[in-house]
């Protein structure tokens, strides 16, 4: 391939590329993320491929690869185009039927359809899907459309566009202006605006200054830059490049946390390809502007995406956060002027670029333009990835997109922003997320992660567990982090475990503030966030547990008992065939009991319990009641 020397010569690639492509030919894309690679897509697309060739219909049908979807858990997808049919949960059996019906007949075939819960109805067109026709898939929209390894999907799709145009017509400093006028702020967590600290670096005095693709991600089930890396590394690529020339910087790092395998498989992929079409190395485009890049893979410790910490694992050393007297922008890698960014921010920028900051401030709220990527997971219909205007409320994004809560029951609350998110409740539905919103009820936007909860959840528990992870994860480097949160776990240990007193609240309440205002790094500052958050707003189930040493949600191991109802019981056995320990005693038609002595509340009697009887209970605050004499266990029928 003879590098690209200019914006036409871009344009004659894709002019070219599109010239051998059948808009009206029929193509299977087929999501190969690793969520659907989990579900077995890999056998889906050996069986496409075999069948193709035994039905003899390559020359009707493309079959392409693509990036995520979204709807992981409907995995692995299948969109037909040009109708856009989707079929989801498609096994290696159904291909025989795509192909035979679908591609050959044009029959839709109804089981392979998404079904409306809520009414039975079957969609055809993945659009029309609530889970995709209420979202705005700006940066993430193409991961459906292309192969990551294929460059030429990106350049059909106007791929490397935006670099042109910043490259050959625009100074750097009109680029900086322009992501400056876009208000574009980073989404990697804190929201800086991604212009002003362009425009830090480049007037950084120091030489050589570099730039990085913070693609760590370390939150517990986030996975919007796994899946942008993997699925569009491109447009990553394409937006750092834009980055570097607005800089002034030849050097740049993508790093990637070693568990994704696939994000830096396909990366590197994509660095090979666009250093051979000229879109890296020396005098891009023709425009005398020299930039390389390598992948640095990360050792996975959360504490490594913050900033300060990344840049010592990518110079070598423990990856631990150093003090920000001076900010990475103006002494970074090496003590050189650094721009890190996060994956999302960076592919933001050649949307901004192609289409102009006007247009990009036309999406959002005053404080926070464009979209925002979410996981949305947790007790939701549909859960997976989600692209939203800022400013969508949380109910349109719980209700409209994420189908509401399964089995009907009434939402509590919701974290949004990661491990040191808050846990925002029902009185926020209508709350209309950005940066400055999320942080004013007490949580933040973080880089995205958003869990939804139900009544069966308990506060405390959530707070305990956000704050177990973040005690885990500290890196030890400053007090107040580590032992503040050891401490505090603790308590909260003491206050599931029903062994706490009213003071604990207290100290828990003061430890929040040395932990909040002590800590070096960000991890500390604001992992008090579940804490102080469901203090505010769930302050009496802390007290349940303290006070009455009962857990409201029927939680916490401690504080609950499983009880069986002599009323319901109707001796069918199966809690006794299932139990672990041997707790349960009863024989065919003689009414069960169980030992609280030998009880281990391991639950698997209340979910075997068939649901017409519903006989096991389970009970906090009060004591078992008494097991009822053999003579009354007796099923009625037997006893007349
Ligand atoms: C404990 C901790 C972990 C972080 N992890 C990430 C991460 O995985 N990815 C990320 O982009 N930013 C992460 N950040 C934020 C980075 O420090 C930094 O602000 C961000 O990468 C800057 O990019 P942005 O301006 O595009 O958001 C983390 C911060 C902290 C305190
Ligand atoms: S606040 Fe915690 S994670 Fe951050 S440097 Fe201090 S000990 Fe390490
Ligand atoms: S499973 Fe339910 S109904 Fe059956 S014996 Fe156990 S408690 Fe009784
Ligand atoms: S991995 Fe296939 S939809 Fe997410």
């Amino acid at each position: 391939m003879k590098k690209l020397k200019s914006s036409s010569d871009l344009e004659n690639l894709r002019k070219e590329i599109l010239s051998k492509r059948d808009p009206k030919k029929m193509c299977i894309t087929l999501c190969s993320g690793t969520g659907c690679r989990a579900y077995a897509s890999e056998k889906v697309n050996i069986a496409f491929q075999d069948e193709i060739k035994k039905q003899k219909l390559g020359k009707e049908v493309d079959i392409r690869r693509t990036g995520c979807h979204g709807f992981c858990e409907k995995g692995p997808i299948v969109v037909i185009y040009p109708e856009e049919i989707c079929y989801l949960q498609v096994k290696p059996e159904d291909v025989f039927d795509i192909l035979s019906q679908t591609i050959k007949e044009g029959k839709i075939i109804e089981r392979l359809l998404y079904t409306n819960p809520g009414t039975g109805e079957k969609i055809i067109h993945e659009s029309e899907i609530p889970f995709y026709k209420n979202q705005k898939r700006l940066v993430f929209g193409n991961n459906r459309k292309i192969d990551p390894k294929s460059i030429d999907d990106y350049i059909a799709l106007n791929g490397y566009t935006a670099l042109s145009k910043a490259l050959l017509e625009l100074t750097p400093e009109q680029v900086i202006e322009e992501v400056k006028k876009a208000n574009l702020r980073g989404r990697g967590g804190g929201g800086f605006p991604t212009g002003r600290k362009w425009e830090t670096t480049r007037n950084a005095p120091a030489a050589p200054k570099y730039v990085i693709v913070n693609c760590d991600e370390g939150d517990p089930g986030a996975y919007m830059d796994r899946s942008l890396m993997e699925g569009n590394p491109h447009s990553v690529l394409e937006g750092l490049v834009i980055g570097a020339y607005a800089i002034g910087s030849h050097e740049g790092f993508i790093y990637v946390r070693q568990e994704y395998p696939l994000a830096v498989e396909n990366t590197e992929i994509a660095i090979k390809q666009a250093e051979e079409y000229g879109f890296l190395g020396e005098d891009i485009l023709g425009s005398g502007f020299n930039f390389k890049v390598k992948i640095h893979r990360g050792a996975g410790a959360f504490v490594s995406g913050e900033s300060s910490a990344l840049v010592s694992a990518i110079e070598g050393k423990v990856g631990e956060p150093k003090p920000k007297y001076i900010h990475t922008a103006v002494k970074g890698l090496w003590n050189k002027p650094t721009c890190l960014n996060n994956v999302e921010t960076w592919a933001n920028v050649p949307l901004i670029i192609n289409n102009g900051a006007d247009w990009y401030r036309s999406m959002g709220t005053e404080g926070s333009k464009g979209t925002k990527i979410f996981s949305l997971v947790g007790k939701v219909n549909n859960t997976g990835l989600v692209e939203v205007p800022m400013g969508m409320t949380l109910r349109s994004i719980i209700y409209d997109i994420g189908g509401g809560i399964p089995n009907g029951k009434k939402f509590k609350a919701i974290q949004t922003g990661g491990p040191s998110g808050g846990c925002i409740p029902e009185q926020f539905l209508d709350l209309p997320i950005d940066f400055d919103e999320l942080t004013k009820v007490g949580s933040m936007m973080g880089s995205g992660g958003m869990i939804v909860m139900d009544g069966d959840t308990c506060m405390v528990d959530i707070a305990r567990y956000f704050t177990n992870f973040l005690a885990d994860e500290s890196c030890g480097k400053c007090i107040p982090c580590r032992e503040g949160l050891r401490h505090m776990l603790k308590i909260l240990n003491n206050i599931t475990g029903g062994k706490a007193t009213e003071e604990d609240i207290k100290r828990l309440e003061d430890l929040t503030e040395v932990v909040r205002d002590g800590s070096l790094c960000a991890l500390g500052g604001t992992a008090p966030n579940p804490v102080i958050s469901t203090l505010k707003y769930f302050r009496d189930e802390y007290e349940a547990h303290i006070k009455e040493k009962r857990c409201p949600a029927l939680v916490c191991k401690e504080l609950i008992i499983y009880y069986i109802d002599p009323e319901k019981c109707q001796a069918c056995g199966l809690c006794v065939k299932n139990c672990p320990t041997g707790a349960i005693y009863g024989k065919k038609k003689i009414v069960h009991i169980i030992n609280q002595e030998k009880c281990i509340k391991c639950g698997t009697c209340f979910d075997v319990c068939p649901d017409k009887f519903s006989a096991v209970l389970r009970l906090s605050g009060e004591p078992a009641p008494p097991d009822v004499p053999r003579e009354t266990r007796i099923k009625s029928k037997e006893r007349r």
